[in-house]
């Protein structure tokens, strides 16, 4: 029989004392309540010990980036893994900002050995340092050079898109092969204007890209081989019908020629050797193979001939891309087998700040048909670069390259930036003070003679829009320090300094 029925007293439950033990003087109240240590195991070790384990905070799939700084697990990350396979991200690109020298192209590097024993191959379009030279050359790469007497990149041609088309048509994909040639029409379009935006500091008139993509047009119907600047030029000069009818010059040839001037006016200096020299005016020497891993070094030309630097980053990627474009048609048809790609744009400043209108070309040459399996890495400084474009409309559209961005990794960023990138990307107060920590300078190291690690290198905060970020810290392995050196330049001039008499 119940006790209560019988009416006597419920027994009570022993009383448990609360977190700080037993409450009152005498009684053991702990006035600190110790965290408890934390070790990590695999869970074949730790198994047992249940309710007492707990998981990573972040999913163990993709590139080995590092440790999470506060708990020491292992963090892994890459756009194309957490996008496929993980299904962390809405678009498998990741933009990364943070302050110079802080480890921005280290930490892609990173991601890209990583991918690339996935099977996945990085491309790199444009490198300025050379950052990334010795990497691909390690996996076996194309590298190609490019600069004034160092190697020319034809920005008229096709690349290997017509060739692809030829071999679309013959196995009977009639509309593919038509989209490809409507592409490759579409870039060498964006970069002949681009190439102007950056000559002229504005981008060119609407008569004048009419003109040009007829230009084009007649170019490609009449032309042999494959054309450069100067068939553009010699097209242009010789006012065909098309031409004149888009120029709406009413039957006068003096008013043709009246419309004509600037664009004939910058296309002999894009044809003779001018500011930007003649790297895209030539035959192309090294074409990009679509099979392996790539880099476009550009390291040999000046900082000082920052239009030049601009627009062979435009170069670059309009080419990779292009390059990209032309194996996913020919997988997607069954011609070939499915590549995967990832694309690196380091510097994206750079480009960005060359003329207005760039963002709107970069956007429109990085823009894909299909992005199934290309995963993309833009690098920047910091959001206040981006905001400092000359017209609110670039500005907006910069911002929103950050916004799309499937994941966004910070670095060491100043205070002052801050309220500018919580308008892209919303951060909490605790992940700002870290990221402004890590940007500040380093000390100096008096054993040595020189400045200490700066206390922000190799530190990132991992973003996946408005989830709490993973603060990681990018470890370099033996093997990669030995291919990771940006600063061997110094590193010689040091040596000889030591070795001298
Ligand atoms: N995690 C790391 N551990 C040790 N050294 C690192 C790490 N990350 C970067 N470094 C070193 O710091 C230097 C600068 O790195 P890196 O070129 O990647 O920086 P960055 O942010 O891309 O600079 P910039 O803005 O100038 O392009 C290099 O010498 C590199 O070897
Ligand atoms: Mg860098």
């Amino acid at each position: 029989m119940s006790a209560n029925r019988s009416g006597a007293a419920k027994p009570r439950a022993p009383r448990r004392p609360p977190m700080r033990g037993w409450i009152g003087r005498g009684r053991g109240e702990a006035y600190l309540v110790q965290a408890a240590d934390e070790w990590r195991g695999t869970t074949v070790q730790v198994c047992g010990l249940w309710p007492f384990s707990v998981g990573t905070g972040a999913p163990m799939i993709g590139a080995p980036m590092g440790r999470h700084l506060f708990t020491g697990a292992t963090v892994c990350c890459d756009p194309i893994s957490w996008f496929q396979r993980a299904q962390l991200i809405g678009n498998p690109s990741v933009m990364v900002l943070a302050k110079p020298g802080i480890g921005k192209s280290t930490a892609i590097r990173r991601m890209a050995t990583g991918l690339a024993g996935y099977g996945v191959l990085p491309f790199v379009l444009g490198d300025l340092k050379p950052d990334y030279v010795d990497l691909i050359e390690a996996l076996g790469g194309q590298v190609i050079r490019l600069g004034r007497g160092r190697g020319y990149l034809n920005i008229l041609d096709p690349g290997q898109a017509l060739e692809a088309a030829r071999h679309l048509r013959a196995a009977g994909h009639e509309k593919e092969a038509a989209e490809l040639e409507g592409d490759a029409h579409g870039r060498r379009l964006t970069m002949v204007s681009a190439l102007l935006t950056i000559l002229r500091k504005q981008p060119p008139t609407d008569v004048e890209e009419s003109i040009l993509d007829q230009a084009l047009r007649v170019l490609d119907r009449d032309h042999t081989g494959v054309p450069v600047l100067a068939d553009l030029l010699r097209v242009v000069q010789t006012a065909p019908a098309e031409l004149r009818e888009v120029a709406v010059d009413r039957g006068s040839m003096e008013e043709y020629q009246r419309i004509t001037r600037g664009l004939e006016q910058s296309l002999i200096s894009l044809t003779r050797g001018g500011r930007l020299g003649e790297t895209f005016a030539q035959p192309t020497t090294n074409p990009m193979r679509r099979d392996r891993p790539a880099v476009y070094d550009i390291s040999g030309i000046k900082e000082t001939d920052s239009d030049l630097r601009a627009a062979a980053l435009l170069a670059c990627w309009s080419n990779g891309f292009a390059t990209v474009n032309v194996a996913h048609t020919l997988a997607a048809a069954g011609l070939e087998a499915q590549r995967h790609y990832f694309v690196i744009m380091d510097e994206l400043w750079q480009a960005l700040r060359s003329g207005s209108g760039m963002v709107d070309r970069v956007d429109s040459l990085t823009r894909l048909n299909r992005t199934l399996g290309v995963g993309t890495a833009m690098i920047t400084h910091t959001m206040s670069d981006l905001m400092a474009l000359p017209t609110e409309e670039d500005r907006m559209k910069a911002r929103g390259l950050v916004e799309r961005a499937g994941m966004v990794i910070c670095g060491g960023l100043p205070p002052a930036e801050m309220p500018l990138l919580n308008t892209a990307v919303p951060f909490s107060r605790a992940e700002q003070d870290l990221m402004v920590s890590w940007s500040d300078p380093p000390g100096w190291d008096a054993t040595h003679g020189r400045e200490a690690e700066p206390p922000g290198r190799g530190k990132f905060l991992i973003k996946v829009g408005g989830r709490p970020g993973i603060p990681v810290r990018v470890e370099l392995t033996a093997a990669e320090l030995a291919v990771n050196d940006t600063n061997k330049l110094w590193h010689a001039q040091s040596r000889i300094g030591l070795e001298a008499p």
